[in-house]
Formats: structure tokens, sequence, C-alpha cells
């Protein structure tokens, strides 16, 4: 396999307080694995941590030193009083692409007028894209699949001081 074919790895932290204490099983996670499968990505880690800036930043530099070059986050972008994932990012972040919680919250209005409730975003951490995708397991697969076309480019940025486009 060539690097240019290789396949996306992929990394899916579920960020919910209920979650990770056993309260509630996690939905969000099983269903941002199976999505990332059907796109032909191999998921390499899976974690589940709560509403908490240093476990969520933990999470993601861990999957990122695991090889993770693309990690998916579903929970805690709300405005709920423990919703924390955007500070969390923001604070280990190299840059933000706004243009990825653009399209995500956009296309979702089409859907819920609750879409913009979410402070969803992507940024580049490490060498990882990471996407910060809304808590309900529909919403994360239909956020993930409007930045789909964006996805294998920005990972391979990430990867690499870029050049040119
Ligand atoms: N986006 C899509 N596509 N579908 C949804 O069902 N739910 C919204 C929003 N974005 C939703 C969505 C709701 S109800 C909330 S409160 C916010 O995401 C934030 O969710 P979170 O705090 O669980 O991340």
């Amino acid at each position: 396999m060539t690097p240019e074919t290789k396949k996306i790895t992929v990394g899916i932290i579920t960020i919910s307080d209920r979650a990770s204490a056993g309260i509630y099983e996690d939905h969000g996670g099983p269903a941002l694995k199976k999505a990332a499968e059907g796109y032909g990505w191999q998921v390499l880690a899976e974690a589940i941590v709560p509403d908490d800036v240093p476990a969520i930043q933990q999470a993601i530099r861990s999957c990122n030193a695991q090889g993770c070059g693309l990690i998916l986050t579903t929970g805690g972008t709300g405005i709920d009083v423990r919703d924390f994932t955007p500070e969390a990012i923001r604070g280990i972040m190299r840059v933000e692409l706004p243009g990825f919680g653009e399209v995500m919250r956009a296309e979702s209005m089409k859907i819920t007028p609750n879409a913009i409730l979410s402070r969803c975003l992507a940024a580049i951490v490490q060498s990882a894209l990471v996407i910060a995708l809304p808590g309900k397991p529909q919403g994360a697969v239909e956020c993930l699949s409007f930045v789909r076309g964006a996805i294998d480019h920005a990972v391979k940025l990430a990867q690499r001081v870029p050049t040119s486009c």
C-alpha cells in the first residue's frame, strides 16, 4: 500500500460524565465507529472520558500517540455547564479550521433548529485532525458526513509540514 492509499487511522472519544460513569450506555462512540468503518477507515483507539478539560486533552494526545491521524469526539459541544469540549481542544490545538464548524452547523440547521446550540469544531492537534461532533449519535454521524469530503486532504496535511495545496 502506498502512502497515498494508506487507510485513515481513527480515534473515537466519547465525552460524557454519565457515559464515563456507566450511568448510561455509550451510543455515540459505536455509531461513529460504524460510520468510520463504513468510510473505509481503520479505528485504532476508543475512549470514554468525563466532561473534564484535562481528561479530554489527555485522551486526544493518547489517540495521536497511538497513531491516529483523525480523532473524532462526540459530546460536550453544547451550552450545558459541563460542556467543555471546545475549550479543551482550543487549549491544545495548533490551528483551528473554522470551516468545519460552519458547515456542520449550516447543514444541521436544515435538520434541526437546535443545531445552532452546538459549538462543534475542527482543529489540528499535534499531527491529527480533531473533529468535535455533537453528543447525539445521529447528529454526530450527520455532522461527520457533512465534512467528509475535506477529511482525507486535511489528515494528510496535518501529518506533514504543508508546502502547497
Ligand atoms: N446536529 C445535528 N446534525 N443533529 C442533532 O440532532 N443536536 C443539537 C446540536 N447539533 C443535533 C445537532 C443539540 S440538541 C445540541 S444541545 C447540540 O448539538 C450540542 O450537543 P452536545 O452538547 O451533546 O455536543
